[in-house]
């Protein structure tokens, strides 16, 4: 198999003006490459965070063979290092704004200690640099990090400021699961590539409401990833850092996956299925068999097409907009319309081996999180109306603490959507369990069963999940993860103490 690491275009990173992009190189850099030809699958450097130094900056990358475009990434690749722990460690990792504006990283999914938590109130300056100190106390499991500034974490995401953080442990050992050239970190993101070689993110008025939606897949930041596989199984570790867009995984062929894994680490036991939805921010541990193919097959991992579950009308925005419309006339322009096609990345089947399948093992057992023994349960109502989006009517305002918890108690929080789009809400400090999802798909998903971070609330829906409060004390947030509306105010601070 062919493992490609893209050269690092350090000597020209010096000259890159952080203003004025490099115009015209990409035009000459690109002749006689396919404007639309896939590129092989980047699997960005593994590092430990025992002693890390991430600096981020702007720079020109290749996002495929001979085509550059200008990434605000922490270090070399076009998308951050892959961040490689173990429960029990400790990391120790000092982030380095070289962005011409505020930034600061979050462990998605991690629980930290307040000062380790990089949200929007410990955003650096330019220039300036922080060190995060913590143990690694979460199961093993795919998580990821990203930028977190106030307003600007839609942008900064977007162009590259993310990575995984894979974290593993005994148990997970103990399963036996496919390691090596076999394991696929996939950070997944939808773009639009301007002539000029930018990432283009300049949300229109309705995307500001339902979302920014891109027009080409990109995989750990390259551009229509391929991958050359043998007839095997392989774990793909899937990460949605797309702004807005619902992912529905599935494969082109129709055949099903085994689910392993989610937001929080291992479900309690696998599930085969032919297709998922994973909002912005969700993850998916998946095992994919290709033993039955023979070689010279291609086989696409999708978003397959499906309804929007966005609500249109009523809101005052004019019509011609949505997924839900066809969206014939957004295509190009305006990206691919929510619920639209998308071939996130195309496995060629290049090699016959034996195969090596797996055997499901026993999966650890998690014990549910008794709802009649929570101290408490909040409501949270997710509104957006006029370019606002806010929770329980307001918006973010990243100095007022807008609920206190006990430290040590376990609530149930409802997170109610009576509005016109699909939030998908995350907590940060926490994993929680959902618990019941009222109207709407009115069931639970099997990919939402063990722990979560995330959880997709549609148009109509209530989904109430549960989590004990008992590892930190201080100040986090809770906010939507469509990074346009968590941009746009609907995130609020919540203090454990
Ligand atoms: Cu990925 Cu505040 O979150
Ligand atoms: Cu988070
Ligand atoms: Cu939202």
């Amino acid at each position: 198999m062919q493992r490609r690491e893209f050269l690092a275009l350090a000597g020209v990173a010096g000259a890159v003006s952080l203003t004025r992009p490099w115009h015209g190189l990409l035009n000459a850099a690109a002749t006689g490459v396919p404007a639309v030809g896939r590129a092989p699958l980047l699997f960005p450097r593994v590092v430990s965070p025992a002693a890390l130094t991430l600096a981020a900056r702007v720079h020109e990358v290749e996002i495929a063979p001979g085509v550059r475009a200008e990434a605000w990434s922490p270090g070399d690749g076009p998308v951050g290092p892959t961040i490689r722990t173990r429960t029990g460690d400790t990391a120790r990792i000092t982030f380095e704004n070289g962005l011409p504006e505020p930034s600061i990283l979050h462990w998605h999914g991690l629980r930290v200690p307040e000062a380790a938590d990089g949200g929007p109130r410990l955003a650096i300056d330019s220039g300036a640099s922080y060190r995060y100190e913590f143990p690694v106390i979460d199961r093993a499991g795919t998580y990821w990090y990203h930028a977190h500034p106030h307003g600007r974490t839609g942008v900064q995401t977007y162009r590259g400021m993310g990575g995984l953080l894979l974290i593993g442990d005994a148990a997970e050992d103990a399963l036996g699961l496919p390691s090596g050239e076999r394991e696929i970190p996939l950070l997944i993101q939808d773009r639009r590539v301007g002539a000029d070689g930018v990432f283009a993110y300049e949300p229109a008025m309705h995307e500001q409401m339902e979302g920014f939606f891109g027009d080409t897949p990109f995989g750990n930041g390259v551009r229509l990833p391929t991958l050359e596989v043998a007839t095997t199984t392989y774990r793909l570790r899937v990460v949605n850092a797309t702004t807005s867009r619902i992912l529905r995984l599935a494969l082109s062929n129709g055949k099903p996956m085994t689910l392993i894994g989610n937001d929080g680490g291992l479900l309690p036991a696998p599930v085969r299925l032919t297709q998922l939805d994973l909002g912005t921010g969700e993850r998916a541990d998946l095992l994919v068999d290709f033993s039955a193919l023979k070689v010279g097959t291609r086989v696409a991992l999708l978003s397959a097409k499906f309804a929007s579950p966005a609500r249109m009308g009523g809101m005052g925005m004019g019509g011609g907009m949505g997924g839900g419309m066809g969206g014939m006339g957004r295509m190009g322009a305006g990206g691919v319309p929510q619920g639209g096609e998308m071939r996130l990345i195309e496995f060629e089947v290049t090699r016959a081996v034996k195969p090596m399948p797996w055997r499901a093992a026993k999966f650890p057992s998690i014990v549910p999180l008794d709802v009649s023994r929570a101290a408490r349960t909040r409501v949270f109502r997710f509104e957006s109306a006029m370019m606002r989006h806010g929770i329980n009517g307001r918006a973010f305002d990243m100095e007022r603490i807008d609920e206190q918890v006990r430290f040590g108690e376990t609530e149930v929080w409802t997170f109610v959507n009576d509005g016109p789009f699909p939030h998908p809400v995350h907590m940060h400090e926490v994993q929680f369990q959902v618990v019941e999802r009222i109207g709407g798909r009115a069931t639970l998903m099997p990919w939402e069963r063990g722990w979560k971070d995330t959880v997709l609330v549609f148009p109509g829906e209530r989904v109430s999940v549960i989590a004990t409060f008992d590892r930190h004390r201080g100040r986090y947030l809770m906010h939507c993860h469509n990074l346009v509306h968590e941009d746009g105010g609907m995130m609020m601070n919540y203090e454990i103490g």
